[in-house]
């Protein structure tokens, strides 16, 4: 579970936990976090640490994940990150680190899963909206993101029938703190369903796709039908 200690990924983590699994809890920078929300876990749960914008790290991790458990059946790859990048003033370092995080450290931490997963092994990606939208500020992010869902595809393909390969694409579900309030609120009321999701509405499409056994290759919008307004 990367980044799976805060925000949208310890919602994960803990539904997870509640069905039994033995949750690998990865963070960054928000290791305390993963820390107790390890503890609150309770047994099983264990705290990995990765720097995903480093190229050996997605390996690493895995490794790490299997010394400690010995099996991997779930993947969910949730860790990201959300850089402002307005088209004047990008630059290629931005542009080489969030594709690195989004895109790179998803791709390899699943054929890194999938080399040691069972049949019946399961991949989740966390892809956006924001994949499928022009978002003026934001735009290497949405690549990256577009990105994902079309690495969700191709690995399904790939991967079956050992392993399951999907993806969520959430519209607003958790605003980032540092949201102009404003537009959170523009965003709610430019949603057709009229309001944003919750990490609970990201969490249902997480069980949908571990019961789903018959669905791979699929990426679902959890979104309030922003993918399809006029
Ligand atoms: N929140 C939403 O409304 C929303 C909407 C659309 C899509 N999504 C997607 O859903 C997922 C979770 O959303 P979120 O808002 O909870 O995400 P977030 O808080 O922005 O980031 C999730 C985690 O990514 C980890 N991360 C960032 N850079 C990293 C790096 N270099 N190496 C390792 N880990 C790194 C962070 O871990 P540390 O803090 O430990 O560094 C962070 O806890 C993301 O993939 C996001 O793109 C969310």
């Amino acid at each position: 579970m990367t980044g799976g200690g805060q925000r949208l990924g310890a919602a994960i983590s803990r539904a997870l936990a509640t069905r039994g699994y033995d949750v690998a809890v990865h963070c960054r920078a928000s290791c305390a976090d993963a820390d107790a929300l390890v503890a609150a876990l309770g047994r099983g749960a264990r705290r990995f640490t990765a720097d995903l914008a480093v190229a050996e790290a997605p390996a690493r991790l895995v490794d790490s994940v299997m010394a400690t458990y010995g099996r991997l059946d779930l993947l969910v790859n949730n860790a990201a990150s959300f850089e402002r990048t307005p088209l004047d003033t990008v630059t290629v370092e931005q542009w080489d680190r969030i594709f690195a995080v989004n895109l790179r450290a998803p791709f390899f931490l699943a054929l890194s899963a999938a080399r040691v997963m069972a049949t019946g092994g399961s991949i989740i990606n966390l892809s956006d909206l924001a994949g499928f939208e022009t978002w003026p500020a934001y735009i290497p992010h949405g690549l990256a993101k577009s990105g994902v869902a079309a690495m969700t595809r191709a690995l399904a393909s790939q991967l079956a029938p050992r392993v399951r390969v999907n993806a969520i694409a959430p519209g607003v579900v958790l605003p980032p703190d540092d949201m102009d309030p404003a537009e959170v609120d523009r965003l709610a009321t430019s949603t057709p369903l009229g309001r944003h999701g919750t990490p609970g509405d990201v969490v249902q499409a997480v069980e949908y796709f571990l019961d789903a056994t018959f669905v791979t290759g699929q990426v679902l919008f959890i979104d309030g039908g922003r993918h399809v307004r006029r």
